[in-house]
């Protein structure tokens, strides 16, 4: 079981609701969020979660993450997801499992969201299925 989960979403989350709801859907990360810290606190499982805009400071909270013990990472690295050598490599350098999780179908998409720099060192990839990928991610690490 993981006791120490850590969420991260990348660049642009904090509009969902506003942005593009026909393909994100029309509800607040807030919203998102206190739903998966509802199931965390059912497991009395530690749920960290932090969205950053920075590509730099998603790096950082990857390294904190081996610093402070983290046993599982749930990550929507958004648009860094097809471009970030640097959170494959700092994903790679912790070691700490993690499941790769997109709101949209990146593979029903343009063609440059199809290639992604995390899937391979990923344990798994949830695309697609909207905020449910988040909780089936969460309920998997729980379980991990
Ligand atoms: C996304 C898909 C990415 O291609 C896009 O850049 C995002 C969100 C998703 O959750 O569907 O910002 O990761």
């Amino acid at each position: 079981m993981s006791n120490n989960i850590l969420l991260l979403h990348g660049p642009n989350l904090n509009l969902l609701g506003i942005r593009e709801p026909d393909i994100y859907g029309n509800k607040k990360l807030s919203d998102i969020n206190d739903h998966l810290k509802i199931i965390a606190k059912e497991y009395s499982v530690n749920l960290s979660i932090y969205q950053d805009n920075s590509e730099s400071v998603i790096v950082e909270h990857i390294h904190d993450a081996y610093y402070s013990k983290v046993d599982f990472i749930i990550i929507n690295a958004a648009a860094f997801t097809h471009t970030s050598v640097a959170i494959r490599d700092a994903l790679s350098s912790v070691k700490i499992p993690f499941i790769e999780v997109h709101l949209s179908n990146i593979y029903k998409r343009e063609p440059f969201r199809h290639s992604s720099y995390l899937s391979d060192i990923a344990l798994g990839m949830i695309t697609g299925l909207g905020e449910n990928g988040y909780e089936a991610a969460l309920r998997y690490a729980i379980k991990y």
